[in-house]
């Protein structure tokens, strides 16, 4: 019930360690993957109190100098100022360049370790291991890395692949539900953008999934690692196939921002906007409306159900088109047609604004 998926990147070869338990060999493993005399082990409070004891230990085991780096749970510890305070620890704790990071969480701690790593001394050597589902599927592989800027999310960063990605799915049993609906709306991108075969995979096991069954969760990690490892060898930067990546993420984006971040899950959000995104193709793509609600029902059994919130549309336009994406002031979106078939197109305001209205006149009152 464990899986290795390899991950080739531009100058990169790295395997991808999947399955429940890998956390109790995470010693040998990680020794396996470097000959480093300290490791930094930057993790935050919550997953501390979980796992960080039996990594640090496990660690020291090997015979590696253990720095334990901890700071607080949440997007607010994306920073400059955090990833700068981790650099002069590092500096201060005497992490050479033959040393190595270990991000030990979830996107934030793997986001910001990352980051500092590949800026110390130039960059030293990382190594991702994820806890949450989100983590797991999409943020520990692919070798982007950053902090967010007061003017927005993710607006600083490097590309720095990892040595290696050690994902143990038992781990996954504490995360609260709505870390899990966040990793989940992920999955069912991947699968949609996949194909035919793995969304009916999902379709069939989207019960066992909302379980959490870890059979099934393993495999479903395993699917989509796999998926972004052929992205990413196709376009590590984005320029290509990576686009693909942001389905659902613009409208999904746009309504977090106006609704304030966390006022709906990240999954939601998301979720949202795939719903957005089939509808929008229906007109200016090729998705039949049976793909369309084939897509809904697989989004409601995961439990990412349509949000309630009544959202400006006028609001959400205007944060859409400050969106990374958008170029010469033009709305760019993914549209998924069918399972697999994908592009990324500008879509006109006049369209955007028409399906707005009427996906904001199916809300509540705001
Ligand atoms: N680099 C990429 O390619 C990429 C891709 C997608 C998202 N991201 C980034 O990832 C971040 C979001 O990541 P996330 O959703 O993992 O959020 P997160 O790292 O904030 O983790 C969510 C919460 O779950 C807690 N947690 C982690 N593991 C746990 C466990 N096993 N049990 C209980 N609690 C646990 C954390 O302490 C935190 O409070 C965002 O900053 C986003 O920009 C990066």
């Amino acid at each position: 019930m464990s899986a290795t998926v390899h991950v080739r990147a531009p100058g990169a070869l790295y395997n991808v360690e999947i399955g429940p338990g890998a956390l109790d060999e995470i010693g040998p493993m990680i020794r396996d993957l470097t000959p480093a005399e300290s490791v930094a082990l930057v993790t935050d409070e919550t997953v501390a109190s979980l796992f960080g004891m039996k990594v640090d230990t496990a660690l020291a085991r090997e015979g590696f100098r253990v720095l334990s780096l901890t700071v607080p749970a949440g997007e607010q510890s994306k920073s400059w100022a955090v990833a700068g305070d981790l650099c002069e620890t590092l500096a201060a704790g005497g992490v050479s360049r033959t040393d190595a990071v270990v991000a030990l969480g979830g996107g934030v701690v793997g986001d910001l370790a990352g980051f500092a790593a590949a800026v110390y001394l130039r960059g030293i050597d990382f190594i991702q291991v994820p806890t949450t589902l989100l983590a797991m599927v999409d943020s520990s592989v692919g070798g982007k890395t950053g902090v967010d800027l007061r003017a927005g999310k993710n607006l600083a960063g490097a590309f720095k692949q990892p040595l290696g990605v050690i994902a143990d799915t038992a781990a996954l049993a504490t995360l609260p539900e709505d870390e899990w609906l966040s990793g989940l709306a992920e999955v069912a991108k991947t699968a949609v953008l996949d194909g035919e075969e793995f969304m009916s995979w999902l379709e069939a096991r989207a019960e066992q999934v909302a379980a959490r069954d870890e059979a099934v969760v393993t495999e479903l990690v395993e699917r989509c690692v796999r998926f972004k490892a052929d992205v990413v060898a196709r376009d590590e930067k984005e320029e290509g196939p990576r686009e693909c990546l942001n389905y659902g993420h613009t409208l999904g984006h746009a309504i977090e921002k106006v609704l304030g971040y966390g006022a709906v899950t990240h999954g939601q959000a998301v979720a949202e906007g795939m719903r957005f995104a089939s509808r929008v193709s229906v007109q200016v793509g090729a998705a039949s409306t049976e793909f369309v609600r084939r897509q809904d029902r697989l989004l409601d059994v995961l439990g990412l159900t349509s949000i309630e919130e009544r959202v400006e549309p006028s609001a959400v336009l205007e944060a859409m088109h400050v969106d990374k994406k958008s170029r010469s002031g033009v709305v760019r979106m993914v549209l998924v047609d069918s399972p697999s078939s994908w592009h990324c197109v500008p879509v006109q305001d006049v369209t955007i604004s028409a399906h707005l209205d009427a996906w904001a006149s199916t809300k509540g009152g705001e």
